[in-house]
């Protein structure tokens, strides 16, 4: 597609096609980002895509499903990239892609933004957003990224499709870039302070706080870095 408003739009629509069904645009008049916010969609400069999934497991966990992608996201990229938990695609302090997941009936929709050729970002976001392009200095081809990342994904899906999201684990913490530090819990305008020190086998970040170790699981809560986003 050219033009869409947006392409995990697209694929709740189509959420009849088959497993493994990409749905891609060069264009999003309405990208979407969690917790309600936009997803910056500028022609041609960026990856907008979703995958449509059908998982076989009756009780699949969506927020793993992110995960797996941002380690094949990671896998991919080969820039330096790391994971802010959970789902977020970092280049140092700053955010290249992001992961929507979404479920709609049978169907799980992961859609994935990858600030490719980006030259430039609105005011509000230039401090935390970056492209491939800014990192590099030169253009990246989108085909060629898009392919990688599938590639990478659909080996690591039948992975977690066989052995469960514990046998990706591993290579998920040594990507993580909100392991071993001080970070901000954000829920509900109350601010936390924690040491986040490891990631459970179901993927949720292991913190600890005065009042001692919990699990947080993604969507909760919004974590930040205590001195900046990552
Ligand atoms: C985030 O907030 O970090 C998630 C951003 C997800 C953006 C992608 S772009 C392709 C797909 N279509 C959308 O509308 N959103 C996702």
């Amino acid at each position: 597609m050219h033009v869409c408003d947006s392409t995990n739009e697209v694929a709740k629509r189509q959420s009849d096609m088959p497993h493994g069904t990409l749905f891609i645009a060069d264009m999003q008049t309405n990208g979407k980002g969690r917790s309600g916010k936009s997803w910056e969609s500028e022609k041609n400069c960026g990856i907008y895509m979703s995958l449509l999934l059908k998982p076989e497991m009756s009780t699949v966990d969506v927020s793993q499903i992110t995960l797996v992608a941002a380690v094949a996201i990671c896998r991919a990229l080969e820039a330096n990239t790391q994971i802010k938990w959970p789902n977020d695609i970092v280049i140092g302090t700053k955010k290249v892609c992001g992961i929507l997941t979404e479920k709609t009936g049978d169907a799980v929709i992961c859609g994935i933004g990858i600030n490719v050729n980006t030259r430039a970002f609105p005011e509000e976001i230039w401090n935390i957003a970056t492209s491939l392009y800014i990192e590099t200095g030169k253009k990246h081809n989108r085909d060629y990224i898009c392919a990688k990342v599938m590639n990478e994904f659909e080996e690591l899906y039948d992975i977690f499709r066989t052995q469960g999201f514990g046998a990706i684990r591993d290579e998920y913490a040594s990507l993580c870039a909100t392991l071993d530090k001080e970070v901000r819990l954000i829920r509900n305008n109350e601010e936390v302070t924690a040491y986040a020190y490891d990631i459970s086998e179901n993927g949720e970040l292991l913190i600890e706080t005065d009042e001692g170790q919990f699990f947080v699981r993604s969507g909760e809560v919004s974590v930040r870095g205590i001195y900046g986003y990552v």
